[in-house]
């Protein structure tokens, strides 16, 4: 996995890191006060996700997290991306739980010493269940519920970090939360949908003011999910559904933020669907960013549904992933390139998440991830043909460290450059964590 000589990843500052997040590794779901989160509800219920499976054990990361931050100094990463569990910080009646706060303490401070930069969200999908059950992202309050989380965790770690961010993939927390309900809570309204995301953008503008205001050498920002669409038909609707299918994917989280005002394309997939928006909101929202978090996946392929909307075609003949997802680098490339058209303000970029599933297994001791070793240097090269076309793009994390907990697809889904076997939590580095290892250390040589 060597780069060409003129490839921005050889230079020192660009960082390479990995990701993870709180409920897809943690477990220990009740240790030391953690209270319920929306995941625990909804991979309880079943029928939610694949094999009822749940993250109460899942990598069991809270009990072996030195285990996992030495996997991290063996790789030699710049940098480490991980989220703090809301309900593991914080009480019901909104006080600090020390207890869980000492675990990310402790954790951050191993990562420091190792020479690791910190990137830490603060909200990765486990809202705590008794803000759920008053209506969740739903009810305006919650937005000012994680303002006060973000405020307090902000001051308790300040200075252990070096990039915050307060969501990850609003959109999934919005749409696949409230709209079709793949997700926790598992509601099925748009309108809800609409309503979720506003308070979630306002709830991410509130709690900026507090991390600037009590760590501010660290940087602030937010992580989103974006997606590229194709079409194969050859109707204007058809053109238009692609673009309808990015407004929603895209333009529905990234205006707020970069222009301060909802699509208005939006409204043409759903004319019912404005949220209530309070005077002043859109300006908390669109507060200046230090940078921008972008995960990026794959590529859909629309058509018209013949109304004001699009359905998905999938592609024949496509590489694809364990998950089914069309492996397209380029679709990167171009959203960044455009987005740097379409977004004046566009901060700096991190690509916080990118990353692939495939059935891996351990055979004599070793896994050949070799789909994931060329998935990599494919979206590598995209990156740096961004960069080279004027996007300012800082860094890129591998999603994931660790086979976890796939949300809806439960443990069968594998996205770790470390395979983790369940049944005994052995972690084996992949193929692919080796030559990412090997790179870092011809980089440094250099
Ligand atoms: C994005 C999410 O942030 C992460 O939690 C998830 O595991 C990956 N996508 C893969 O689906």
């Amino acid at each position: 996995m060597l780069p060409p000589a003129d490839s921005v990843l050889w230079q020192k500052n660009f960082l390479l890191g990995a990701a993870t997040a709180a409920y897809q590794i943690e477990g220990a779901s009740s240790a030391d006060g953690r209270l319920p989160s929306i995941w625990d509800t909804f991979s309880a219920t079943p029928g939610k996700v694949l094999a009822g499976d749940t993250g109460e054990v899942a990598c069991d990361h809270y009990h072996r997290w030195e285990e996992d931050v030495a996997l991290l100094d063996m790789l030699q990463v710049d940098a480490y991306r991980l989220s703090i569990a809301w309900p593991r910080v914080m009480t019901a009646d909104g006080q600090p739980n020390q207890a869980g706060i000492a675990f990310y303490r402790q954790l951050l401070q191993a990562l420091r010493a190792r020479g690791m930069k910190t990137f830490v969200t603060l909200y990765h999908w486990d809202l705590p269940q008794h803000l759920e059950d008053q209506g969740g992202w739903t009810n305006r309050a919650t937005a000012f519920r994680f303002a006060e989380y973000a405020d307090m965790i902000s001051r308790e770690l300040a200075g252990l970090v070096d990039a915050w961010a307060t969501l990850n993939e609003p959109w999934c927390s919005a749409w696949l939360g409230y709209g079709n309900g793949h997700h926790a809570p598992g509601k099925q309204e748009v309108k809800l949908a609409t309503q979720a995301m506003h308070h979630l953008l306002l709830g991410h503008g509130l709690a900026m003011a507090h991390l600037r205001a009590n760590d501010p050498s660290a940087q602030a920002g937010i992580v989103v999910n974006v997606g590229h669409a194709s079409t194969t038909g050859s109707r204007a609707a058809d053109r238009r559904a692609a673009e309808l299918f990015e407004v929603q994917n895209n333009q529905w989280v990234l205006d707020p933020l970069l222009k301060q005002r909802y699509p208005a394309a939006l409204w043409e997939l759903w004319p019912d669907a404005q949220p209530q928006v309070e005077a002043g909101d859109m300006a908390i929202i669109g507060a200046p960013l230090d940078y921008l978090g972008i995960n990026y996946y794959f590529r859909s392929n629309v058509v018209s549904d013949g109304g004001h909307g699009y359905t998905e075609v999938p592609l024949e003949g496509v590489e694809r992933t364990q998950m089914g997802w069309e492996v397209y680098p380029d679709g990167l490339r171009h959203l960044l390139v455009s987005f740097k058209h379409d977004y004046p303000h566009l901060p700096p970029v991190y690509i916080t998440e990118n990353g692939m599933a495939s059935d891996d297994k351990v055979v004599d001791g070793e896994v050949n991830d070799s789909q994931r070793i060329s998935f990599f240097n494919r979206h590598l090269a995209a990156v740096d043909q961004a960069v080279k076309a004027g996007v300012d793009v800082r860094g890129y994390f591998i999603w994931s460290l660790l086979d976890n907990f796939e949300w809806a697809f439960g443990y069968e889904r594998r996205f770790g450059i470390v395979h983790v076997d369940y049944a005994t939590q052995k972690r084996t580095p992949k193929r692919s964590a080796r030559l990412v290892q090997q790179f870092l250390a011809e980089r440094r040589s250099k």
